[in-house]
């Protein structure tokens, strides 16, 4: 397993760790400077293209926005999100893993669901590839209502064995999203891999949010998401000043004339 991500499990019970997502270059250099994961997440279909659900999401739009991403980091874990139907068996996923690793530079991938793709991930660390989990809430396998997870004894009771299920398959760590409280408390404990939490409590190792979503570039209103910074209103007021200044042909000056 590569050091980075060894020190990245190290981190359990001693300090918080930060996972943030990035679909461009730009992004990727701030995240970078503070997160221990850049995740690009096929969360980048409904916040940049406005498909209907990250099912849309396609294997080059993943790699195109991650081989930008690649630019801007330096020292964070590079993971990317393999999309919907790209690690529906063993074999697939191994090319389709690889493909990713190859093309990107990433350092890991994520897959999302528990015992129901164990054998792929089995397959996938057997071949060396580092791989994230994702529990809870699986936006590629939502039908209907959104709703969170872990309120009764039998999803409980699932979401525990699928996160020891993933630990003992070799991921590093889980993502648990939209996950009760005390499930995400109890899994933390019991597991030996960071949890990072979205929406499932102050319990989790570390906290993962959408970065256009926490500085207000997205529209949300879900939840979970607090918005640390309105940049709307930054670029708002840079672009009416580039504006006002063309008009009033005080833009360019002959500081920026040939
Ligand atoms: O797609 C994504 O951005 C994600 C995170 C929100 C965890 O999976």
């Amino acid at each position: 397993m590569k050091i980075k991500i060894k020190k990245l499990i190290n981190k359990k019970n001693k300090s918080k760790i930060i996972c943030l997502t990035a679909y461009s270059k730009n992004i990727a250099e701030e995240v970078d400077k503070i997160a221990d994961i850049t995740l690009v997440g096929d969360s980048l279909g409904s916040v940049l293209y406005n498909y209907s659900s990250t099912r849309e999401v396609t294997l080059s739009d993943m790699i195109k926005h991650s081989k930008s991403v690649r630019q801007g980091i330096k020292k964070s874990i590079m993971v990317v999100d393999m999309p919907f139907n790209t690690y529906s068996n063993n074999s697939k996923a191994l090319k389709n893993a690889k493909k990713i690793i190859r093309e990107t530079k990433c350092d890991a991938v994520k897959l999302e669901g528990g015992k129901e793709i164990i054998n792929q991930i089995k397959h996938l660390v057997k071949n060396k590839i580092p791989v994230m989990g994702h529990l809870g809430v699986l936006p590629q396998s939502i039908k209907g209502k959104f709703r969170s997870v872990g309120k009764n004894e039998r999803e409980k009771k699932q979401l525990l064995n699928d996160a020891i299920l993933l630990e003992k398959n070799g991921v590093f760590g889980i993502v648990l999203e939209c996950i009760k409280t005390p499930i995400a408390k109890l899994i933390t404990h019991k597991i030996n891999i960071p949890t990072i939490g979205i929406g499932s409590s102050v319990y989790c190792d570390g906290q993962v949010l959408v970065t256009d979503d926490l500085i207000g570039l997205n529209n949300t209103n879900i939840k979970f998401v607090k918005k640390f910074i309105n940049i709307k209103k930054f670029i708002n007021k840079g672009l009416k000043q580039f504006s006002l200044q063309v008009k009033s042909r005080k833009y360019p000056s002959k500081k920026y004339s040939y």
